[in-house]
This record gives C-alpha cells, sequence and structure tokens, in this order.
C-alpha cells in the first residue's frame, strides 16, 4: 500500500502548520478583534505535548513543519521547541511565520535552531497605516526584524501582505519595491473570513489578486515560473532580480486541489482544511494515553478521511467559521 498520509481524494498530506499559541503581541484587523480572549493555559498543548504529536506526524510522512501562532515567538520556550523539532529524523524542513516585532533578538537564534525559511507579515510601509492595520505593530521594529533575518543567512524569507481596498491597495508596487531591495520574496493575499471581527465588512475590502497583478504590471515585468513551495501560492519572478512574488487566492484561484496540508490548532484540534470546521481533538489523545505514539499514529492516519475536498469561503456571507486566524495559524 502507499506509504504516508493520503486523504479520499488522494492527496498526500506531507506538511503540518503548527499554531503554538493563539497569543499575538498585535491584533491586525483581518485576523482579530480589538479586544480578544485568549485560552486559558491548561486549554492549550504544553511544548512536550506538541513535540509528541509532531513526532508522530513525522513518523507518518510529514517531512515539512511550519510554526505559527498567534505570533509563535511570544511563547516561553519556542525556540527550544524549534531546536528539539529540527532534530525530528525525517523532517526535511522547519519553517516559522511571524510578525516580526520580535525578530531583531530572535533571528540568530532561529536560524541556528534549524530553521530554514521564514515568512514574516508586512501589510504597509507606512508607519502609520502600519499601525492601523496591526493596531499594536510599530513599523520601524518589523523592519529591523527584517534586516536581522537577512543578515541571519537564511536560505529564503517571504514577507507576506494581506491587501484590502482602500487600506493598502495602493502600496502593491512599493512592497515588491521593498522586497526587491532586500532581496527577499513577497506573498500577497486575499483576506480570508475567518472569525467575526469588529462587524467589519469584507467584501467591501476585497481586492483581488488579478487587480494586484495588473498593478504590478505598469512597474515591473512578471513572469510566470513554476516554481512552487507546495502551497496555495503562484509565483512570478520579477525579471532581473531574485524575488518571487506569489498570489494566495482563496477567492479568485481555488488551490484546494493540490492541498498538501493541516492544522494543529494551540489546542490541540486537528483541522483538516482552513475553511472548513472539520477537525479531530489530537489534545484528548494525547492527554488520555500520554506516550502511545501508536495509538496518536492511528488516529491521525484515520483523520485523514474527514478530509473536505476544498474551502467554501464566501467573503458576501457573515463568517461560518467562528474561529479566528490566531488560533488556526493561517
Ligand atoms: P510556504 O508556501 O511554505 O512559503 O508557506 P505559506 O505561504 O503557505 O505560509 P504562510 O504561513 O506564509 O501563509 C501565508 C498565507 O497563506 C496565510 O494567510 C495562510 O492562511 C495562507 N494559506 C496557507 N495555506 C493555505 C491553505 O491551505 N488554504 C488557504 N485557504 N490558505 C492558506
Ligand atoms: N485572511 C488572510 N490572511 C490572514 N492572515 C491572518 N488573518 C488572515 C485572514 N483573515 C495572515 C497573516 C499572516 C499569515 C500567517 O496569515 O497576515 O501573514
Ligand atoms: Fe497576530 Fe498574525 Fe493575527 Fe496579526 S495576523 S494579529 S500578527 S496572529
Amino acid at each position: 500500500p502507499p506509504s504516508g498520509l493520503i486523504d479520499r481524494f488522494g492527496r498526500r498530506v506531507n506538511y503540518l502548520r503548527i499554531s503554538i499559541t493563539d497569543r499575538c503581541d498585535l491584533r491586525c484587523v483581518y485576523c482579530m478583534s480589538e479586544e480578544m480572549d485568549f485560552l486559558p493555559r491548561a486549554q492549550i498543548l504544553t511544548l512536550e505535548e506538541i513535540h509528541t504529536l509532531a513526532a508522530a506526524f513525522v513518523a507518518l510522512g510529514v517531512d515539512k513543519i511550519r510554526i505559527t501562532g498567534g505570533e509563535p515567538l511570544v511563547r516561553k520556550g519556542a525556540l527550544d521547541l524549534l531546536r528539539r523539532l529540527g532534530r525530528l529524523e525525517g523532517l526535511r524542513e522547519l519553517v516559522v511565520t511571524t510578525n516580526g516585532m520580535r525578530l531583531a533578538q530572535s533571528a540568530a537564534e532561529l536560524k541556528d535552531c534549524g530553521v530554514r525559511r521564514i515568512n514574516i507579515s508586512l501589510d504597509s510601509l507606512r508607519p502609520e497605516r502600519f499601525r492601523a492595520l496591526t493596531r499594536l505593530g510599530d513599523l520601524a521594529m518589523v523592519l529591523r526584524g527584517i534586516d536581522a533575518a537577512v543578515a541571519a543567512g537564511f536560505e529564503r524569507i517571504k514577507l507576506n501582505a494581506v491587501i484590502l481596498k482602500n487600506r493598502n491597495h495602493d502600496e502593491v508596487a512599493d512592497l515588491v519595491g521593498f522586497a526587491v531591495d532586500k532581496g527577499v520574496d513577497i506573498s500577497f493575499i486575499e483576506e480570508m473570513p475567518l472569525g467575526w471581527v469588529d462587524g467589519r465588512d469584507r467584501l467591501e475590502g476585497y481586492y483581488s489578486s488579478d487587480a494586484i497583478r495588473s498593478d504590478l504590471e505598469m512597474h515591473f515585468s512578471l513572469l510566470p515560473t513554476p516554481e512552487t513551495t507546495g502551497g496555495p501560492s503562484r509565483y512570478f519572478r520579477i525579471a532581473g532580480t531574485d524575488t518571487r512574488v506569489g498570489f494566495i487566492s482563496p477567492h479568485s484561484h481555488n488551490f484546494c486541489g493540490s492541498c498538501n496540508r493541516v492544522r494543529l490548532t494551540a489546542e490541540g484540534r486537528l483541522l483538516l482544511c482552513l475553511g472548513n470546521e472539520h477537525s479531530v481533538d489530537l489534545k484528548r489523545v494525547v492527554r488520555a494515553h500520554p506516550g502511545d505514539v501508536e495509538r496518536l499514529k492511528g488516529v491521525i492516519a484515520e483523520a485523514m478521511s474527514r478530509k473536505p475536498e476544498r474551502h467554501d469561503f464566501d467573503l458576501a456571507a457573515r463568517p461560518v467559521i467562528l474561529r479566528h486566524m490566531n488560533v488556526t495559524g493561517g
């Protein structure tokens, strides 16, 4: 029989995204409400439990793990966890997604832990705007974080920008220019309707990947490339540079047919799709049967049959998914 995790649609799952905390030092408008209740400590997985679960996934053929949050670097012990994960036999790629606020201090150590690539959120290059979009962010600090990451010598750095109409859509060319200057990649993301965020009308803020592309084409020449990280991004290369521009377009270009990932939420739910609620409670299993890796592997393998064919995101409807992005990690 084929080895590894395979779902009902023949998709091979080799990529696990783990949200190690729902907490964050920012409150990005598309992600969280201004006032958020975070999960009580006892409800979230311990670092030991996360390690046990990650090891079970790797034993089942997962070879890429991305650590996300919330903001992963606000969790105490995050770097120790990363260092341990970096030693898992069979793990090909350990990567991190961060908001960059603490990168200036930890970039070098992250690299030393075995993290090969990092993705850093950056929605605007204008300090006031950056503050408005993140509510608590400090652009200068994130820019220092990006410089520290470049200096640390990661194999690849990617910026993530969620583009919202009339908030930052006029900055796409500036953001690409910045990425080219720094020698990094950048992805533009269409907002996804997760959680109810202060009654914002997400349809009003919709700005499509195609619109971004035509805006960019007035300044740069975008060459299509077959390169992929196995993710939902479609990539283009900016002619004459090392920079790739990715588009993550859940609304305008469905990518679910080649989905290769599942997610572990901060409270230990295995989510089979970002845009659906199908899930399996792995915290219950790991707490009821500590050390029983075979049982865990069985439950995980079984869970694959619940992976839905695709997300059902609909920007025009009230969000069906009440979970916010910070528990899920994007
Ligand atoms: P790499 O391809 O490894 O660089 O990572 P990535 O771009 O998938 O990861 P990142 O954490 O930087 O996420 C960027 C955005 O892509 C986030 O907004 C994610 O929510 C979104 N994204 C990643 N995977 C999926 C997916 O399976 N479905 C949907 N709808 N969005 C996804
Ligand atoms: N839609 C799309 N992307 C989102 N992110 C957070 N919330 C949303 C949302 N509702 C992005 C962040 C970060 C990545 C992990 O997810 O900007 O770059
Ligand atoms: Fe924090 Fe990331 Fe959510 Fe922004 S998008 S509030 S940085 S978890």
